[in-house]
């Protein structure tokens, strides 16, 4: 191989790595996708998008608690919103972009606070097993 040609190949390689990097979705695209046909317009109760008042005692739960227990599922909320293709950083990300137009201020979860999700989550498995 030349020099010329493997540069083209590494060019190449990094546009597919850009290109794919951008499919993953943002928090907004995945709410508008998943989450929007519930939360917008608070059907079966759900906690409507820019709900100040309802929002704020979910808020007050804490980013783990509460991503965590939406992921698994409350009564009328699907477990992951209804996606099952739907990630843990997805829908953690969908929920920063519900919850920061409902009068939240959070960030998209670092590998730190998604493993505590995902240890909540399990937790939370857990306890609804034993109740069954
Ligand atoms: C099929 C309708 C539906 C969809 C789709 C849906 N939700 Fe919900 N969601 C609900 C309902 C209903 C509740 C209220 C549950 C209750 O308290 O009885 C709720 C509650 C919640 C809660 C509060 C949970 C708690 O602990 O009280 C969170 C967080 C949440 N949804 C996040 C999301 C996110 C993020 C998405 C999209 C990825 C989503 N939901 C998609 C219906 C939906």
């Amino acid at each position: 191989m030349t020099l010329k040609s493997t540069l083209f190949a590494l060019s190449s390689f990094l546009g597919i790595a850009i290109a794919g990097s951008a499919l993953a979705q943002s928090g907004e695209n995945t709410y508008k996708q998943v989450c929007a046909s519930c939360h917008g317009a608070g059907v079966l109760n759900a906690p409507k998008f820019g709900d100040k008042a309802k929002w704020a005692p979910l808020i007050a739960e804490g980013q783990v608690t509460l991503t965590a227990h939406g992921y698994v599922g409350v009564r009328a909320m699907p477990p992951k919103g209804g996606n099952p293709n739907l990630s843990i950083e997805g829908f953690a990300d969908a929920l920063v972009y519900m919850v920061n137009n409902s009068g939240g201020k959070w960030t998209s979860p670092n590998a730190q606070t998604i493993a505590a999700i995902n240890k909540e989550v399990e937790a939370r498995k857990a306890g609804l097993n034993k109740k069954q």
